[in-house]
């Protein structure tokens, strides 16, 4: 029999999160319980490593100011995981374009651009000199932009990388091969988990499984609050090898209404994303390979040059209403939800990983883990 102070179950960005916050906090018997045995090896390392509150929002929401508020602890998480585990995330700060290519295009960017500027977010528009002057290697065809300098990226892996590293002589974070399907529950409240082979005991348990969320075995209420769908997601690369060090073909990250490309140190250019709705397939096929061929092809001619290097996939964890899970579960005691961040989870992570730690830890209650707390789908009436 294992016991720790608190389990988490899911080693992605989240979990990882969550854990180093609980260290932070004092919390010294942490393990987190992964079913691949390595930590972060599925939608937080497939995905691209955009922090874009502004590009990707339709509106100055409750999840905008979530958004914002993490996007705003990255340049010190970056500073701290660099002090602690030596590694340098890649926190990249130039912005984000978003591109317009015909009339609807420029409509998009056009109510974008007044919503933002109305709630008083930094936010530029670019006609097509300027942008020639900012990116000169994109397509001809661009006809205006928006740019939002706040919108940056990372590199996600090396979050990853830095999260698991431990100090010398730490035994944090304690990864245990284990796939979980059960809770173990003593009057209501949560007392541990269980995988087939073993049973892990903590007065909290944390959820931080991402799209399989919903293949752990709950309560009613419980199963009706976390229906967590996974969202595949296929993205290819490209290298630029004719390039001189330091020179790069793209500075921003750069948006089209179809699709994305992230431009990074190593000079991979990133090209991203189909969002499909298929279960739980990783697989990359042929016409998500020719959509994302389509949005590079639209937002530059140099791809056609560029050398392809790799193709992957990951699953998005979306719930019904595409917000995430957080907080204690009303109904059982010590029970925590960390999940469904859909297309978000590593912009996300540092606040959850705060939020959901300090609430644990102190009792600190932030407004967000109630208006994203899981309850808010069991229908009391
Ligand atoms: P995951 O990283 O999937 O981790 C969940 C972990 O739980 C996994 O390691 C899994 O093995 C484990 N697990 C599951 N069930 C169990 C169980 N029963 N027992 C034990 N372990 C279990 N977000 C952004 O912010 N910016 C982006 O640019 C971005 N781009 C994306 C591009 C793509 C193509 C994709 C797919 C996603 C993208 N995202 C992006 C979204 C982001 O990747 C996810 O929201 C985030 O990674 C979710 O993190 P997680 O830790 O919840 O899930
Ligand atoms: N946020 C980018 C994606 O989910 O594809």
């Amino acid at each position: 029999m294992q016991e720790f102070d608190v389990i988490i179950i899911g080693g992605g960005v989240i979990g990882l999160s969550i854990a180093r916050e609980l260290k932070k906090n004092g919390v010294e018997r942490v393990a987190i319980l992964e079913k691949n045995g390595v930590c972060g090896k599925e939608a937080s390392s497939a995905a691209a490593g955009m922090l874009a509150p502004q590009a990707e929002a339709d509106k100055a929401d409750d999840f905008f100011r979530f958004c914002q508020e993490s996007r705003d602890l990255y340049p010190q998480f970056a500073a701290e995981l660099l002090e602690e585990k030596g590694i340098d995330i890649e926190l990249d700060q130039t912005g984000t374009l978003y591109l317009a290519f015909d009339e609807e295009d420029l409509e998009e960017i056009e109510r974008r651009f007044e919503w933002q500027q109305a709630a008083g977010l930094p936010v530029e528009k670019l006609d097509e000199w300027d942008i020639a002057a900012v990116e000169p290697n994109l397509s001809k065809f661009v006809v205006g932009a928006l740019r939002f300098p706040l919108d940056w990226q990372v590199e996600n892996k090396k979050i990853i990388d830095a999260l698991v590293r431990r100090a010398k002589n730490e035994k944090q974070p304690e990864v245990v091969p284990a796939e979980i399907d059960d809770l173990l529950f003593n009057n209501g409240k949560v007392i541990g988990a269980k995988s087939f082979y073993r049973e892990f005991f903590a007065p909290v348990v944390v959820i931080a499984s991402g799209a399989w969320t919903s293949l752990i075995n709950y309560s009613e209420n419980v199963a009706e609050s976390v229906k967590v769908t996974p969202i595949r997601g296929q993205m290819m690369t490209f290298t630029s090898p004719n390039l001189n060090y330091g020179e790069k073909l793209f500075q921003h990250v750069i948006y089209s209404p179809r699709g994305y490309i992230v431009p990074r140190r190593d000079k991979r250019i990133l090209v991203g994303a189909t969002v499909e709705n298929v279960g739980f397939q990783f697989g990359v096929t042929g016409a998500g390979l020719a959509s994302l061929l389509e949005i590079a092809f639209e937002i530059s001619p140099q791809f056609r040059n560029l050398i392809l290097k790799k193709t992957w996939a990951g699953l998005r964890p979306k719930t019904p209403d595409g917000l995430p899970l957080l907080g204690e579960y009303p109904e059982n005691s010590g029970l925590y939800f960390a999940t469904g961040h859909y297309r978000n989870g590593i912009l996300l992570a540092p606040i959850t990983g705060k939020l959901i730690a300090e609430k644990i830890a102190k009792g600190v209650d932030s407004p967000f883990l109630k208006i994203f707390n899981p309850s808010r789908f069991v229908n009391n009436s």
